[in-house]
């Protein structure tokens, strides 16, 4: 279905993405993990063509994606709806308009000046907003909305675009455990119920783990992991994150982070940093 060939992305000296090589042979829920800077968002951006690759190949169903321009390019956008960890919503405007936002690929530049929607937009909009528990806030400006609920929007508008994939950039890094949780398990029944793949950055191990079907885990842009949440041992972890023995399974990889940092800092006999 998709395959990702030797992907790479370089800025400048530095290789985000360094040969990355995924084959998604059938509709999945996918988990990547790895610590700050390992490429997570970047290969993500790439898929969506929202940055060129440097070299390689995207296939999806056979078609090289990667050479797609203009109405080509925008159409496979749709198809792969993307969603962010800062929900990317307009937040003076009212959520069923964010979430028709969602159809603006395929409409003229007219209808979209005058915010001019189909009836039948509209109630699916609503229909869909209402899968997800949100409907009733429907007329609500977006800003007045909880995080977890505004995330949800986000997932409505992309919805709205009926995409074959979603891509998520780590959907759930600012939000409290229990939005977390709502908005993990809407993804996972995304998947579930219309078959859509997710291909999912995550901060934490666990929600790989719990959420996802199948676990990558990516080191200095290379796909160091592949493979089922069961194979996903500590030691495996370890690997993935690059973290000593003290490396904890619920730590995120800005936890690690700041841990590596006060190390090093410590070591220097300087103030941890935090
Ligand atoms: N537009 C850019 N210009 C230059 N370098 C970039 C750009 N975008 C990303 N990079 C670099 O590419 C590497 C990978 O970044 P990327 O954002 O993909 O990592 P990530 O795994 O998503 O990290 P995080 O967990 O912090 O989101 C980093 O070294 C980053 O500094
Ligand atoms: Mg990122």
């Amino acid at each position: 279905m998709l395959r990702i060939e030797k992907l790479t992305k370089r800025f400048g000296v530095n290789t985000a993405v360094d040969a990355a090589t995924l084959d998604i042979d059938k509709p999945a829920m996918i988990g990547i993990i790895g610590r700050s800077g390992a490429g997570k968002s970047t290969l993500l951006r790439m898929i969506n063509r929202l940055a060129d690759a440097s070299e390689g190949r995207i296939l999806f169903e056979g078609r090289d994606v990667t050479a797609l321009r203009g109405a080509a390019r925008r159409a496979w956008q749709s198809d792969c709806a993307m969603i962010f960890q800062q929900f990317n919503l307009v937040p003076r405007m009212d959520v069923v308009s964010n979430v028709l936002h969602g159809t603006l690929n395929r409409r003229s530049t007219l209808a979209t000046v005058f915010n001019l929607y189909p009836t039948a937009d509209i109630h699916r909009a609503i229909e869909i907003l209402d899968r997800l528990g949100i409907a009733e806030h429907a007329p609500k400006r977006a800003e007045a909305l909880s995080g977890g609920q505004q995330q949800r929007v986000a997932i409505a508008r992309a919805l709205m675009q009926d995409p074959r994939i979603i891509l998520a950039d780590e959907p759930i890094a600012s939000l409290d455990p229990m939005n977390a949780q709502t908005v993990m398990e809407a993804l996972r029944r995304i998947h579930d119920e219309d078959g859509r793949t997710v291909i999912c950055n995550l901060h934490t191990l666990d929600t790989a783990r719990r959420y996802c079907d199948r676990v990558v885990g990516m080191r200095d842009g290379r796909i160091v992991f592949d493979g089922l949440p069961a194979q996903l041992t500590t030691g495996v972890a370890r690997e993935i994150y690059g973290a000593g023995a003290d490396f904890s399974e619920a730590a995120t990889s800005t936890e690690i982070d700041t841990l590596d940092a006060s190390i090093r800092a410590a070591r220097k006999g300087a103030a941890p940093v935090y």
